[in-house]
């Protein structure tokens, strides 16, 4: 076998949930021979039903399908309730703040203020099921109980990242028509207070259909009240019952939505179901981080993303694990910060980006050496392509040679992951996902034929069967949904679901993950649609036209890269200014995490004569790749020598 294959660590395996590729083939073999068999058995086993399912899987009306019809459950019920007779007194929630407070939070604690937190919504704020509440919070417990306080009266919550900016909070606000958002005045970075609730305050101006704000006072700086609108979480929890009955839902009941980016237009409303969501959750926690009762589970990533949702809280609180929550910044006060944290919580399985890894990895190769990280049993990454030598710092600097490192495939519309490694089976190379899980019909497709495509061959990352958190819909677009998931690609006739990213197949059908076909870029391993990036720098009065494409970037793994035509020349003349006020209009429409790393002035951008423009052409400038494309159909073939030279003159 290749040097670059690296095997399970034996004694790990003997005790791993899945413990050899023997048991995965059986498990695999098991779906393919009776794929509803081997899902209505998982759901019967792992879940705890308020009233069984009559059927398993309903495609009569695909691509919008139904798990476990008939069943009812309460997500809320599934992650704390039922945990209570076994695991009162144990940790569900580790907190740690950016200054290093912590706090330990118990299940039955969880249970308390998750009730309170309930009937503060239902008695103060009328909130109802079906009803949906935004969530604009840092990484504060609070931010857990608003969550899991939805999940029990079944309202449908929909998180927005804290670093989004008011017109994005605005607009995801109207898409949801959203009654109430539940925010903080701020909390702490770099020991530092920041502030979220003017952020609110802004989105909030005009119409709105939000008629109440709940504040939780993290960091106690002054904010603004709006009588009538704004309430303080800190007085009114205080009157309120520990107890809330979990509401009964339907196994398709909406549970939450996620906005994300597509490649075109504004973000989707990303439709996440009741059952078949949780199972997912708490399987994959079972399978891939392989976490044992007396085990600590540290996800690094922010509720405002599905790697929060579905890995900070809903997998781990459903499979009664201790789930680590971490205010700061992981950098803060230096690049040690994590490796401390696992030592002082003796952490076993740490679930990051690569982005994170690599700026670690930079700022302080030799810091996992000063701490004792010999807790570690299951290091992670998910979001993006990871790329070798970052991959080998974390496996051997990290994991001192002796965790399997699970690379985990997965998207939003996913729910959970797809491809991964599992720790105590699976032989792993860098950067590479590895298999399908069990029960997940992942495969590399022609986008032409519909065919699997051979070992060495590339083509469309597609999964063939629809799987139980599979996204539901798109909220309040059915066609978005069908056509940008089941557009591109056809299997024996039938449309099959295209993730829209590249992949290639290596021996034994490893999967390595290439990354989008699509105009949606990965910014640190956070989705932007280039249209939206877009459509933000439009806004500036003197802007004509624009082309943002991705760039490979040392840390970010991409940057935005734009291209600008400017209605005046003048504008050049200062282009600093022009820069500024550009980036300006990004942080009000979007936010921080969209602002460009070049952009570039140009005369004209490449099209073809139909206006189409040719961003390959783009996309290659910015790589300093050589263009293969025939440029002479373009509309004005000379603009692409000329933008070619700015793009240089800028770089050198
Ligand atoms: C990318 C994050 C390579 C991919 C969970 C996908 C990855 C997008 C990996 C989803 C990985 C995620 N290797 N690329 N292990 N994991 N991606 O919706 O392009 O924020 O489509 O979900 O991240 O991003 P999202």
């Amino acid at each position: 076998m290749s040097q670059d294959i690296y095997q399970p660590n034996p004694e790990f395996a003997k005790n791993a949930t899945i413990k050899s590729m023997e048991e995965y083939h059986a498990l695999v073999k098991k779906s393919n021979d009776d794929y509803e068999g081997f899902w209505a058995d998982y759901a019967n086993e792992k879940i705890d039903w308020f009233k069984p399912f009559d059927t398993v899987l309903d495609e009569s009306n695909a691509p919008f399908v139904k798990w476990f019809d008939g069943g009812q459950l309460n997500v809320a019920h599934q992650c704390i309730d039922r945990h209570l007779d076994t695991r009162k007194n144990k940790a569900a929630i580790i907190f740690e703040g950016d200054r290093g407070d912590v706090q330990t939070i118990t299940y039955l604690d969880l249970y308390k203020n998750v009730n309170r937190f309930a009937n503060l919504l239902k008695e103060d704020f009328g909130v109802k099921k079906g009803d949906r509440v935004v969530i604009y919070m840092p990484m504060i417990p609070e931010a857990t109980y608003a969550m899991l306080a939805c999940s029990r009266i079944g309202a449908i919550h929909s998180i927005v990242f804290g670093g989004f900016s008011s017109e994005a909070l605005k607009d995801r606000i109207a898409d949801a028509e959203a009654k109430v958002v539940i925010t903080a005045d701020g909390a702490y970075r770099k020991t530092k207070p920041y502030m979220l609730k003017p952020v609110v305050d802004a989105a909030l101006e005009g119409e709105s259909p939000v008629k109440k704000v709940l504040v939780v006072e993290r960091n106690h700086e002054e904010v603004t009240w709006v009588a009538g609108r704004d309430y303080s979480y800190n007085e009114l929890i205080k009157s309120k019952s520990t107890h809330c009955k979990a509401e009964p839902m339907d196994s398709e009941d909406p549970l939450f939505l996620l906005y994300t980016s597509g490649s075109t237009g504004k973000p989707k409303g990303v439709q996440h179901n009741t059952a078949g969501y949780i199972l997912w959750a708490q399987m994959t926690m079972e399978w891939v981080f392989d976490v044992k009762e007396n085990d600590t589970y540290w996800c690094t990533a922010d509720v405002g993303w599905i790697t929060g949702h579905t890995y900070i809280v809903y997998g781990p609180l459903a499979m009664g694990a201790t789930t680590v929550m971490f205010e700061g910044v992981i950098t803060h006060p230096d690049a040690g910060r994590p490796w401390a944290m696992v030592e002082n919580h003796r952490i076993n399985q740490f679930y990051t980006a690569p982005t994170a890894i690599r700026v670690l990895h930079k700022m302080g190769e030799e810091e996992p050496s000063k701490y004792d990280l010999s807790s570690l049993k299951v290091l992670g990454t998910v979001g993006e392509p990871i790329d070798p030598p970052a991959w080998k710092w974390y496996y051997e600097e990290v994991g001192n040679s002796n965790c399997a490192i699970v690379d985990t495939y997965w998207q939003t519309e996913t729910g959970g992951h797809v491809v991964s490694p599992l720790p105590g089976a699976t032989p792993i190379k860098p950067a590479c996902a590895t298999l399908p899980l069990p029960g997940i019909m992942a495969e590399i497709l022609d986008p032409e034929t519909g065919e699997k495509v051979g070992e060495g061959e590339s083509g469309y990352m597609c999964i063939t069967r629809p799987w139980p958190a599979q996204i539901r819909g798109v909220w309040g677009d059915e066609e978005r949904y069908k056509k940008s998931y089941f557009g591109d690609v056809q299997k024996d006739g039938k449309a099959v679901y295209f993730t829209g990213d590249g992949a290639i197949y290596g021996a034994d059908g490893y999967i390595t993950i290439t990354g989008r076909t699509d105009d949606v870029i990965n910014v640190s391993g956070h989705r932007m649609g280039t249209a939206e990036v877009e459509a933000a720098i439009k806004k500036h009065n003197n802007v004509a036209e624009v082309a943002v494409v991705g760039k490979p970037h040392e840390l970010k793994g991409e940057g935005i890269f734009a291209y600008i035509v400017l209605k005046s020349d003048e504008g050049i003349a200062d282009e600093i200014a022009e820069v500024k006020a550009i980036n300006t209009i990004i942080k009000k429409e979007i936010g921080n995490i969209a602002l460009c790393d070049d952009m570039i002035f140009v005369s004209g951008l490449p099209k073809t004569r139909s206006g189409k423009i040719m961003r390959r052409i783009l996309r290659a400038i910015a790589k300093d790749e050589p263009i293969t494309q025939d440029i002479s159909t373009l509309e004005d073939p000379s603009i692409v020598a000329k933008i070619e030279s700015m793009v240089q003159c800028k770089m050198c």
